[in-house]
């Protein structure tokens, strides 16, 4: 399926601010987190059913070095201190992907940095929901 769209700046963040300071993002900004351990942007999801999903994670890294966050989905870490690598400037954006599987109903999706050095402005998370294939009846 295509995926859906969830903006940063529309996300719950903890320890940050929305900006457009940089160009390129998506929608009207992006999350600048706090420079500090934890800060962190939590996405809502709604599903009507359970499915695995790639969640795909807009970032920028102008820092020149890994900005490394977990990845929490529903209060489990799918991805612990993963990634998130330099990107050549604060306007050059690029993504992370992760899959995860997400239940029906509310899941949460969480970014939160594992250093000092809080995360990557984060521009959007887009989720991909896997269809099953369809079944052909030989
Ligand atoms: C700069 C940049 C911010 C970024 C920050 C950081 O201040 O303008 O967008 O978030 O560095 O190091 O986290
Ligand atoms: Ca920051």
């Amino acid at each position: 399926a295509a995926p859906t769209r969830y903006e940063a700046e529309s996300a719950t963040i903890a320890q940050g601010v929305v900006e457009s300071n940089h160009s390129g993002y998506s929608g009207s900004g992006f999350v600048n987190t706090d420079n500090v351990t934890g800060s962190a942007v939590q996405w809502t999801v709604t599903l009507p059913s359970a499915a695995n999903a790639t969640l795909t994670i807009r970032y920028a890294n102008g820092s020149g070095a890994n900005r490394p966050a977990d990845i929490i989905v529903n209060g489990a870490v799918v991805s612990a201190a993963g990634a998130f690598n330099a990107t050549s400037a604060w306007t050059t954006w690029t993504d992370k992907t992760v899959t995860a599987l997400l239940a029906a109903g509310t899941n949460t999706v969480r970014v939160a940095a594992t250093t000092a050095q809080g995360t990557a402005n984060l521009d959007y998370l887009d989720v991909e929901v896997s269809t099953a294939p369809t079944q052909t009846l030989l």
